[in-house]
């Protein structure tokens, strides 16, 4: 047995903190009975509804998705574009992306059916690190950099600092294959960041998450998560 908002949110319907304020707010329901209590248990057998329209309850599964650059990181899109889960064919669960990557973003994504575990892994206070490669116009020194490392000012907030490595540098082609790591997820970010410092981003990928990486990935293609990697995901979330 668990706690209502718990499974509500492992359940994908809210965050733990906005099943909580459905709940109080009386819009659930559990095997037809009005529960406004927080401390209510169930099990996997008990019918909850949310105004009027059931949640079911899944065995949560979690996934390491190569997202292909021109797809939408979403379950679904107005504008009929490609969109995250288009690739994933016989998985019944109701799986969304934890985070989100641009359209024209490659690399890892996480998918899961886990409300909570998402949260955990993007709440803006317990971030786990991400590591991007980009390919920037211009061949920057450390030195010219080095702001990235500090912070620079987004959207008038600055980042949170960030390490940099530069991996190598064309100077016939004017470009070079920069790697970043940061904890934040805001908008946009790395781009942003690189904007900010004077070279734009002509290619994104994200290559991990914590210490997940895309190894024997390849794009488009999934991969079923152990619990070993689930929960030293969790770990770095609050670590
Ligand atoms: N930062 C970006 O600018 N884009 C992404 O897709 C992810 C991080």
């Amino acid at each position: 047995m668990e706690r209502l908002q718990k499974v509500m949110a492992h359940c994908g319907v809210a965050s733990r903190r906005k099943s909580e304020q459905l709940i109080i707010d009386g819009r659930v329901t559990v095997n037809g009975k009005r529960i406004t209590e927080l401390g209510y248990k169930v099990g996997n057998k008990d019918q909850i509804e949310v105004d009027g329209v059931p949640v079911y309850q899944e065995e949560p599964v979690y996934f390491a998705f190569y997202k292909p650059r021109g797809v939408i990181s979403a379950v679904s899109d107005d504008k009929n574009r490609k969109v995250v889960t288009d690739f994933f064919h016989g998985v019944s669960e109701r799986i969304f992306p934890v985070g989100r990557l641009d359209y024209d973003t490659s690399g890892l994504i996480i998918m899961t059916n886990d409300g909570e575990f998402a949260n955990a892994l993007t709440h803006p206070k317990h971030e786990v690190n991400k590591t991007y490669v980009a390919k920037i116009k211009g061949t920057p020194t450390n030195d010219e950099l080095r702001p990235l490392a500090r912070g620079v000012k987004i959207d008038g907030r600055k980042t949170a600092p960030a390490r940099f490595k530069v991996l190598s540098s064309d100077r016939t082609k004017n470009t070079s294959i920069v790697e970043l790591i940061i904890h934040e997820g805001r908008n946009h970010q790395v781009k942003k960041m690189f904007e900010a410092v004077g070279f734009p981003v002509i290619k994104l990928k994200r290559e991990k998450i914590g210490q997940l990486d895309l190894i024997g990935l390849s794009s488009g293609k999934y991969r079923e998560l152990s619990k070993k990697e689930v929960s030293q995901l969790l770990v770095e979330a609050k670590g």
